[in-house]
């Protein structure tokens, strides 16, 4: 069984996503893979409640009280393990994480950023893109390296800027294409892990 284990920061709706699209196409039979824990950096994320719901293991490991990030990765990365995941997925995780973990996990850690990379890595993606003057916003599926918002490109989705278009409306549409492109993703790479 190839285990999966997801980080989140918040609502979780990508996670979540991924929780469907594994109970619907059942990957447990067809990939041999399951979903197995949801862990969180933040004890307030909403998606904890809907892992719990599903049957799924939800944890916190909070990084306030940690004196610096290597701490609290090798926690993470402690909690992590106890799962033994053949993947590890980033959904909304919103913590820089140190180059230590990023090789630990080397080739089987992703993530999903809310621009078309290369462009606009970092936050505040969907202003940025509005401010300068783009026509596409869009998200993207990647390996993670030790360098922030790059790594191989695995998916990506592309939805229009049209006039009247704010941050919030641009976040809205991009989400609805991540909850596509992000399980279709995973489940194209869990055969080769
Ligand atoms: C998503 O739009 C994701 O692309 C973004 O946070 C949102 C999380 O939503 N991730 C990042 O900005 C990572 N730097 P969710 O919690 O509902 O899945």
């Amino acid at each position: 069984m190839k285990n999966i284990v997801i980080l989140i920061s918040g609502g979780g709706s990508n996670m979540a996503a991924i929780v469907r699209a594994a109970q619907r196409e059942r990957w447990g039979a067809a990939l041999g893979a399951e979903v197995k824990a949801v862990i969180s950096n933040r004890p307030d994320a909403g998606g904890l409640a809907f892992a719990r719901e599903h049957g799924i293991a939800a944890e916190v490991v909070d990084h306030k009280p940690f004196a610096s990030r290597e701490l609290f990765d090798e926690a993470l990365a402690a909690a992590i393990d106890r799962h033994a995941p053949a993947l590890v997925v980033l959904a909304g995780f919103m913590r820089i994480l140190t180059p230590g973990f990023v090789s630990r996990y080397e080739g089987r850690l992703l993530n999903i950023h809310p621009s078309l990379l290369p462009a606009f890595p970092g936050l505040h993606t969907h202003q940025r893109a509005l401010d300068a003057g783009c026509k596409v916003a869009g998200a993207t599926v990647h390996q993670v390296t030790a360098e922030l918002d790059h790594g191989p490109i695995l998916a990506q989705a592309v939805v229009p800027i049209v006039p009247g278009d704010t941050a919030q409306t641009i976040a809205a549409r991009v989400l609805t294409q991540e909850h596509l492109i992000y399980p279709r993703a995973i489940a194209q790479l869990l055969p080769t892990l």
